[in-house]
């Protein structure tokens, strides 16, 4: 078990469901360009739940995969947290249909988090502080952040819609060690939210594009002054970000380059090499909101190799938002949970636009 005070990812696991609708299929029946959602946005394919699938099997099957690669023993758990943002019920946590599928029991704190897309690093963070208090007795901690993200017919957002979950196990650091040293900020904002039994969320559209692109200034110019900030992202191979769309991405870290007086150049070169790439499996999923940095920070290990760092930036509306800073050790190209991922993009059917109208009725009349 633990050895040293450093934690982090011990175990990886992915899941994404089983249907894909590419973007074109989509803009045929919303009456829109396609380049509007492929270049506008940046999303390629959204990640859609045939009718066996929702949040929960998502999370099940994220947590079975991180379980697999981890190799340790249930009895080696001693926390399970899940984030979502579209549980199924508002008493039970999702974590307890994680701990009946394993048929987990006893001394084990286990809760669901919720703080939009932000509850999936809410959650993470929460392990790192448990193993850093001493509480753990030695255990591990399995997190989970699942979501099927979902708006209403023809709502702006519907292009960026996805699913997705990432299972971690956090203990020893054998894929990344956690800097316990993190960088956060908050405020009350009305940009995304979706009131008791309603189905689908309320967005405010713009005000979500500003409150994501404040939350970055503020919780980045705590790294650095906005003058030094050019030299201390240098020290980071890949910056991860919360992905509702890719472009938004691209669209924020521009502001933060002007923010900061940086030469646009040099902004433009550095999103390219080191924040575009790791959105490889985010523009094939769509948003997974409490999933989404956590898909693009699992990206950017399969690059990594041991001793470089890594930055997640993970912003929720609400809204939350925080940098956490990773150290990649040992590179992850070949593992398992890769392989995974990418078996399940190749494998996953890809629906036409009159099957997402079929499947869109199921959804529309469930709950
Ligand atoms: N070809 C190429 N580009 C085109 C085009 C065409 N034919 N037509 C339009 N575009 C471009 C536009 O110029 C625009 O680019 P710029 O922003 O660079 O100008 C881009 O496509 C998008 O067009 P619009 O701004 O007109 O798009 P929209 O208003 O229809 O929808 C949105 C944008 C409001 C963000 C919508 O996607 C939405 O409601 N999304 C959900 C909310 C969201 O994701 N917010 C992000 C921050 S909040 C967050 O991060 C939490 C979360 O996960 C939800």
């Amino acid at each position: 078990m633990t050895t040293n005070n450093e934690f982090g990812i011990s175990a990886i696991g992915l899941a994404i469901p089983s249907y894909g609708l590419p973007l074109q299929e989509l803009a045929k029946i919303r009456n829109t360009d396609a380049t509007k959602f492929i270049d506008g946005l940046g999303c390629e394919v959204m990640a859609l739940c045939n009718s066996a699938e929702n949040v929960v099997t998502l999370a099940l099957k994220a947590v079975q995969r991180a379980l697999d690669n981890w190799g340790g023993k249930l009895e080696d758990i001693g926390l399970v947290v899940a984030a979502t943002e579209s549980s199924i019920d508002m008493s039970r946590p999702l974590s307890s249909w994680v701990m009946q599928e394993l048929n987990l029991k006893g001394n084990i704190r286990s809760y669901e988090v919720k703080h939009a897309c932000y509850g999936g690093t809410v959650a993470l963070r929460q392990a790192l502080e448990w193993k850093i208090s001493g509480n753990s007795k030695n255990k591990v901690a399995l997190v989970v952040a699942a979501d099927v993200a979902l708006y209403a017919q023809d709502h702006s957002g519907e292009p960026t819609q996805g699913a997705g979950a990432v299972a971690f196990i956090i203990g020893e650091p054998n894929i990344a060690s956690i800097n316990p040293i993190s960088y956060y900020w908050s405020e009350s904002q009305y940009d995304f939210w979706r009131p008791v039994g309603d189905k689908y969320p309320e967005v405010n559209g713009r005000l979500s594009l500003t409150c994501y692109i404040n939350a970055m200034l503020n919780c980045f110019t705590q790294i650095a002054p906005k003058h030094e900030l050019q030299n201390y992202l240098q020290e980071y191979n890949y910056i991860c970000c919360h992905v509702p769309f890719p472009k938004m991405v691209h669209k924020a870290f521009a502001k933060l380059g002007q923010f900061c007086n940086i030469d646009p150049l040099f902004v433009e070169s550095l999103y390219l090499q080191r924040v575009y790439a790791t959105m490889d499996w985010n523009r094939k999923i769509g948003n997974s909101y409490t999933a989404s940095l956590w898909f693009a920070v699992a990206n950017a290990l399969t690059k990594m190799q041991g001793q470089q760092q890594l930055l997640a930036f993970s912003y929720g509306s609400g809204c939350g938002a925080e940098i956490l800073t990773l150290k990649c050790v040992a590179n992850q190209q070949v593992a398992t949970w890769v392989r995974q991922l990418e078996q399940d993009l190749t494998q996953r059917t890809i629906i036409d636009a009159a099957h997402y109208l079929e499947i869109r009725k199921s959804y529309d009349s469930s709950l």
